[in-house]
């Protein structure tokens, strides 16, 4: 870490992941010593044990190991740039106020949840009551978590799009729940053209037989982390139709709700029906650009809102005052500031203008419908058979190779989104990786030149 201080703007976007793959060391770290104390008896739940070598820490080590420095990290959906002005001096302010350094009401500071219900009230068509309808949460993260814990028992089983945002299962496991997935489908061209997010499909058949009498919830996300794609409406009133039928609670995962290039639709507006069974999850964080201010939110029906607001208050009682009150103050500022728009505008054409590489290169990608995620399509990519991958990249599907190759070759760090599907259905994704775009224009000027580098390795 200490070189840290000497990093320029692109090697401190690798360190912010580096601190995330230091977080996963430290329970290592910490059994080495007891064992090397002798403490038998001291030893990790299952639910730590165990676990594959993670992601972040393999891409760590691979840019680590690159001759290629400083690394282009293109890998973690965090922003490379700043909330807005009024947004951060808003954050600035509260830490000046006495209230706002103190705990807040566990369900969240009053002003936060009453500008979240006037910002989504016009889209539901009503007015939401922000003291039992909304619950603040620590990120969107911590608000999953808590609806999981207050609804599922043990052996409840959960239904899941592959890929999944990877919280998903740590979430769903914890209080005991059974993950059953159903993959999204790409589409049969997909090595050889570009085409839509939209094109990566649900089969309905597939979902209504993953149902089961113990299914308690399904988890939807959009727009969808890694794939882009925006669920059509259709494709929502199908899902929640399913979920009215079999009484199935719906935790709608939309943290890019304000990043859509289509369309978009919000599950819970459908119809009353599905209102009454859906809780929607938003993220500050991922709104204002402001991912380590840990503010995310829950709105739903009263009846499902207060149990997920007393699973948060029991995991971590309530979530930073003074960065709430700054989101208060985006929520209540942002339409007449123009930032919704902006926000769109903006990364759309960090999309367009990153993804005119692989145009150049005849790379094919899916194109995102919405959010700030591309995967592209590297089936083209002919990785030299005696490459030396260390022996735990070697034995992962092909992606996390890819990744390994981009880092050492050309020296920018993508996502391998098979991380993001059980083994079974890992095998669909394995020729793509995902790029996260929310960087400045100058990092991914940057990336495209070396990604051209690609070119020497293509069929
Ligand atoms: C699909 C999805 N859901 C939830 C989250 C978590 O959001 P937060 O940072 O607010 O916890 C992320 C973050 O990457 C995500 O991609």
């Amino acid at each position: 870490m200490s070189r840290m201080h000497s990093f320029s703007p692109l090697q401190f976007a690798l360190t912010t992941s580096t601190a995330s793959a230091i977080t996963h060391k430290v329970p290592r770290r910490f059994f080495q010593s007891t064992a090397m104390t002798g403490l038998s008896r001291i030893k990790p739940a299952a639910r730590v044990s165990g676990q594959k070598q993670d992601v972040w820490s393999i891409i760590n080590e691979a840019a680590a190991a690159s001759p290629k420095q400083p690394i282009v990290n293109m890998g973690q959906g965090f922003f490379g740039y700043n909330p807005p002005d009024f947004i951060l001096n808003a954050a600035k302010e509260a830490l000046d106020r006495v209230e706002c350094n103190q705990y807040s009401p566990t369900k969240g500071r009053p002003r936060l949840k009453k500008a979240i219900a006037d910002a989504y009230s016009p889209f539901w068509g009503r007015k939401i009551d922000p003291e039992t309808e909304v619950t603040i949460t620590t990120g969107a993260n911590e608000g999953m978590l808590s609806a999981f814990m207050a609804f599922i028992e043990p052996g409840d089983e959960v239904i899941i799009f592959e890929p999944f945002f990877d919280q998903y299962i740590s979430n769903i496991e914890m209080p005991g729940g059974k993950i059953v997935t159903v993959p999204l489908h790409p589409p049969s061209t997909g090595a050889t053209r570009t085409s839509s997010a939209a094109d990566w499909a649900v089969d309905f058949e597939e979902l209504e037989k993953a149902i089961t009498p113990k299914t308690k919830m399904i988890v939807l996300n959009t727009p969808h982390n890694p794939v882009g794609k925006v669920f059509s409406k259709k494709e929502l009133q199908n899902i929640g139709h399913l979920c009215v039928k079999n009484e199935i609670i719906i935790l709608s995962d939309e943290v890019y709700d304000r990043l859509y290039y289509v369309p978009f639709t919000r599950m819970s507006t459908l119809s009353p029906e599905i209102e009454a069974l859906t809780i929607t999850v938003g993220s500050a964080g991922k709104n204002f650009y402001a991912t380590g201010w840990r503010v995310g939110w829950l709105m739903g029906p009263a009846d499902l809102i207060k149990y997920v607001s007393a699973a948060h208050t029991r995991i971590c009682y309530s979530s930073v005052s003074p960065l709430q009150e700054a989101c208060a103050v985006g929520f209540e500022q942002a339409s007449a500031q123009g930032f919704w728009d902006s926000t769109i505008h903006d990364m759309k054409s960090k999309m367009d203008r990153f993804n005119k590489v692989w145009d150049e290169l005849g790379m094919p990608y899916s194109d995102p419908e919405g959010g700030y995620f591309v995967l592209v399509n590297m089936n083209k990519v002919k990785l030299p058979e005696d490459y030396p991958f260390p022996d735990h990249v070697a034995s992962r599907p092909r992606d996390f190779k890819l990744a390994w190759f981009l880092i050492q070759e050309v020296g920018v760090a993508a996502i391998p989104p098979t991380e993001f599907y059980t083994d079974k259905n890992a095998h669909l994704a394995e020729d793509y990786v995902r790029f996260a775009v929310c960087k400045d224009d100058e990092v991914l000027e940057e990336a495209k030149n070396r990604l051209r580098g690609l070119k020497k390795y293509m069929e």
